[in-house]
């Protein structure tokens, strides 16, 4: 029989627009006779989400999610049966006649549904490019008739257009909450929510306890978020009408991959997606200090991260427990010296800070701000009041009432709060009266504390203008630019070009090369703009190098602190990774310290400064960063000196976090350099802050003696510097320790201070070395000490013993008999 070619074409032209529309409608949406069971999958039109049953990390359990559709690491943005583990691969989701989805085990019982409140008459679930899992009617195109979605219930992380927040209408909240585990999405204990009180802010809670806040929205921003400020990569609202209360951001282009993700650990995290290394890094983290932390200071207390101690009372404002706060607990909070006289009463300026908590607040958005000050004096126990919103010269009004919680410093903070005060405590002019229970220290601390805080405004708004003069520079001539094609503007670590680098640190010609660290070369570099920067190059074929490498990323983008080395970006490309740093004109402490004609321009004040600042980074490092790191090889050569010889950590290629509660580690393999490390280190591999005490204890004798410990001669005994430190203590003369460069300049009950903490540090046992919060404190009072015990390691054979205990790869046993000074560090 011959048929037609006509007739063959028609057909053909008939089966593949068949197999377009039923591909076109299988792709990314269900009916309620289809069904996806584990292995099958549904992708979003466009193909950027895909939903499906998935095991997350090392889980054996299958969960149904919805994942990315065009990246190679599954990454699951929301899953349904979060709280109900499907045990093998049998799960099956179905949508019901009435459009309720159903997910069911191999028994056929209902793990977990939608709830959908309107019964539906043809309803079809289907997967949106924008990630959101909605069910609707056939045919129903417009969203707002949506039946139920998963925008509305969700899981740890806040997608491009989700809202977080709450409909006034419903009172539904829409939240995140953290995964369990890696491996377990159930419901952790820590949510980020928004609370309706008073003006709505945005807190992380763990249960049921506040970590953290986010501060009232001020028309640009939370004002507890500073690192939230106009970017390439996304734009973000804040909604507050009579229907919903909601935070929700938008990217810039689709094609850039972003998520904010609320983590175990009470982080609250910004990732990016970067396409040429196929991985996701940390954008921006949000909460990351100790001032982060809620209510750290108490009631009318003032955090501030450049302190130390963090905490003061508020100007006008006394310890409510004296004895306490001396302890550094902060949580009794402060008082008012001069109690409140409702009818006379006045406000003191407060600017730079994030707002206290708005729990109990009040506010009006069309009152101006004297509308707002004379409704604030009206009432008696209104406390404080500022500005609504800060856009255009500030408008509307917040009223606060009673104790004013969690505040903190913020450089460029906007709006100013006014914090109402007796009259007396403001005739004289913001001096500071002194009530009969305080004494003449505190008098110094609180003005100081004031003189350094303006200070540090000015230089604060000083490096902020800087700064962006640096970026639009960098804008210009295209220095900072990251693979996801944006300028890198407010990136915490942007990617800098491989060509840029060679450009600037002209051909890594050894000329540039300012030494070996860790796990490299350094060199030093000019960008175009005139910008110095020092660029580490990770040495080839390093294997443990690009650990190392990794290792200091990973902290680094996480800590910030003025005594510690700022990280400006990184360079990953081929097989070149770079770090790039701040250039520290004036190398390393060891370069001043163990040489005769140098140490000369390390006068006694300088040194005295480097030791204080060294200890208050550690200090930051140990307890006062959120990720509580240990750094590990503390030494003479990774303090680096800026213009003003401010000390500045650097190298944390070999550092470790302590999570939660742990207070010590183990490891296998001991890393750090002799010398500096401490006995229960280098012996049984056991470390913990109090090993960086030893290393700070030791850098604290180098630097006032001017000699290694390492390496260490004197003709009258076999003793390193620690013995011979201790027995020059324990004969009562000390201060013969102290090298011939400084003595001239040196404050001798300040160098006595120094060894005996010095001493105090490198105590053999752990238990006995002070915490740096200790130290500093030591540093910063005149108190008597505790006598130290004797210290660890003091005589060489303890060194040779502990070197051919360990096997460390990294150090040469040390021979007694060679007693050369210019030994060369291991590492
Ligand atoms: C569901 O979709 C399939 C395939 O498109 C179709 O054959 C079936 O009739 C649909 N069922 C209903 C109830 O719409
Ligand atoms: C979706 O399922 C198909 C087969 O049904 C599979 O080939 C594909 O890899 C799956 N996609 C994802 C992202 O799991
Ligand atoms: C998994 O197995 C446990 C115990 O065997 C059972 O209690 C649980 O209901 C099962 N979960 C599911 C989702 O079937
Ligand atoms: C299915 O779930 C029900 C209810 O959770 C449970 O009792 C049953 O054991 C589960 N079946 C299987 C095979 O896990
Ligand atoms: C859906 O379920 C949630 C949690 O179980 C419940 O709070 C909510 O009221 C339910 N909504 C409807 C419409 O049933
Ligand atoms: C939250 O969970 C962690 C373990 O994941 C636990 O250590 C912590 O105590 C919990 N917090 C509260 C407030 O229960
Ligand atoms: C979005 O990003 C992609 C890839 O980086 C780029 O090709 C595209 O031009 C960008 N689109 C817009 C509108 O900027
Ligand atoms: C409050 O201040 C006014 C004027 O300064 C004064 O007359 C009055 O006595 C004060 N009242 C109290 C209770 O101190
Ligand atoms: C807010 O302030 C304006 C101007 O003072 C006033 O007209 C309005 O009534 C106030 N609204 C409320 C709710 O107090
Ligand atoms: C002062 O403000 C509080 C809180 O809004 C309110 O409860 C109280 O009634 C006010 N008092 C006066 C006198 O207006």
């Amino acid at each position: 029989m011959r048929v037609p070619v006509y007739y063959i074409a028609i057909l053909l032209f008939c089966s593949s627009l068949l197999l377009i529309i039923q591909t076109a409608t299988a792709i990314d949406t269900i009916n309620t006779t289809q069904s996806i069971r584990d292995g099958d999958n549904i992708t979003s039109s466009g193909g950027n989400y895909v939903l499906g049953f998935f095991s997350p990390g090392n889980s054996k359990h299958r969960f149904l999610g919805i994942w990315y559709g065009k990246i190679s690491v599954l990454t699951a943005v929301w899953v349904a049966n979060r709280e109900a583990p499907l045990n093998d691969s049998s799960g099956v989701l179905r949508l019901t006649d009435e459009g309720i989805l159903v997910l069911l085990n191999r028994t056929g019982s209902v793990i977990w549904s939608s709830n959908t409140s309107t019964p539906a008459r043809n309803a079809v679930a289907q997967l949106l490019d924008s990630g959101n899992l909605v069910v609707k009617e056939k045919g129903d195109h417009n969203l707002e008739n949506l039946l139920w979605q998963s925008f509305e219930h969700l899981s740890d992380t806040l997608l491009p257009e989700m809202k977080l927040g709450r409909n006034r209408i419903t009172g539904m909240d829409w939240y995140i909450t953290s995964w369990k585990s890696t491996d377990d999405p159930s419901r952790g204990n820590v949510s980020e929510i928004l609370v309706p009180y008073g003006y709505p802010e945005i807190l992380v809670m763990e249960n049921s306890i506040v970590r953290h806040r986010s501060g009232p929205w001020n028309g640009l921003r939370f004002s507890g978020t500073p690192q939230l400020k106009p970017n390439p990569m996304y734009t973000f609202e804040f909604v507050y009408n009579e229907k919903e209360i909601f935070y929700r951001y938008h990217v810039l282009n689709s094609s850039m991959l972003t998520r904010l993700v609320v983590t175990q650990n009470g982080d609250i995290q910004r990732f990016a997606w970067i396409s040429r290394t196929q991985s996701w890094i940390i954008y921006l983290t949000v909460n990351t200090d100790n001032c982060e932390r809620y209510a750290l200071c108490g009631a009318n207390g003032i955090c501030s991260i450049d302190n130390s101690p963090v905490c003061n009372c508020l100007n006008g404002f006394v310890p409510n427990v004296q004895s306490e706060w001396e302890m550094m607990d902060w949580s009794s909070g402060c008082l008012r010296r001069t109690p409140l006289n409702c009818s006379g009463d006045g406000f003191r300026q407060l600017s730079g800070v994030k707002l206290p908590e708005t729990k109990t607040s009040w506010f009006n958005k069309s009152m101006n701000l004297e509308e707002c000050r004379n409704t604030c004096l009206k009432n008696c126990s209104c406390t404080a009041f500022s500005n609504l919103d800060i856009r255009n010269g500030g408008s509307g009004c917040l009223l606060w009432f009673g104790d004013l919680i969690d505040i903190r410093i913020f450089v460029d903070n906007k709006p100013d709060i006014y914090v109402r005060m007796a009259a007396s405590e403001l005739d004289n002019g913001g001096a500071v009266k002194i009530n009969a229970k305080s004494n003449m220290k505190k008098r110094i601390i609180v003005s100081t504390a004031l003189s350094t805080g303006i200070l540090f405004l000015f230089l604060a708004l000083f490096w902020y203008i800087w700064k962006k003069k640096q970026q639009k520079k960098g804008k210009v001539t295209g220095i900072v630019r990251s693979s996801i094609n944006n300028p890198g503007e407010d990136l915490d670590l942007p990617l800098f070009y491989l060509d840029t680098l060679t450009l600037a640190t002209n051909n890594f010609s050894v000329d540039n090369k300012l030494g070996e660290g860790g796990f490299g070369a350094v060199y030093k570099g000019t960008l175009k703009d005139g910008q110095e920067i020092a660029v580490k190059r990770l040495s080839k074929n390093s294997r443990q190098g690009l650990d190392e490498f990794k290792n200091e990323v990973k902290y680094m983008v996480k800590l910030q602190h003025r005594n510690l080395v700022k990280l400006l970006g990184c360079c990953i490309e081929g097989d070149e990774y770079m770090l790039i740093y701040e250039f520290l004109p004036n190398k390393s402490l060891n370069f001043f310290i163990f040489d005769e004609t140098h140490s000369l321009k390390l006068d006694w004040p300088k040194r005295y400064n480097i030791i204080n600042g060294i200890a208050r980074g550690l200090l930051y490092l140990h307890q006062d960063s959120r990720l509580r790191v240990i750094h590990r090889d503390l030494k003479a050569s990774n303090v680096l000196l800026d213009y003003e010889m401010n000390p500045k950590i650097s190298d944390f290629g070999l550092a470790r976090s302590l999570g939660g509660n742990e207070t010590e580690a183990n490891t296998n393999k001991v890393v750090g350099t002799y010398g500096y490390i401490s006995p229960e280190y280098a012996i049984d591999g056991l470390y913990s802050p109090k090993s960086d005490v030893f290393s700070f204890g030791v850098l604290v004798l180098e630097i006032l003696s001017g000699n290694r410990n390492r390496g260490f001669c004197h003709p009258d005994h076999n003793l390193n510097l620690l013995g011979h430190a201790w027995k020059l203590f324990t004969e009562g003369r000390p201060l013969e320790l102290v090298s011939e460069s400084i003595v001239e300049t040196c404050n001798l009950s300040e160098a006595l201070r120094l060894i005996h903490v010095g001493l105090l540090c490198v105590q053999e046992n752990p238990e006995d070395r002070p915490t740096m919060s200790y130290v500093v404190l030591m540093l910063g009072n005149e108190d008597a000490l505790p006598r130290p015990k004797q210290p660890g390691f003091y005589t060489e054979r303890d060194l040779i013993e502990a070197a051919y205990t360990s096997n460390s790869s990294q150090s040469k046993p040390y021979s007694a008999n060679e007693c050369s000074i210019s030994m060369i560090e291991a590492r």
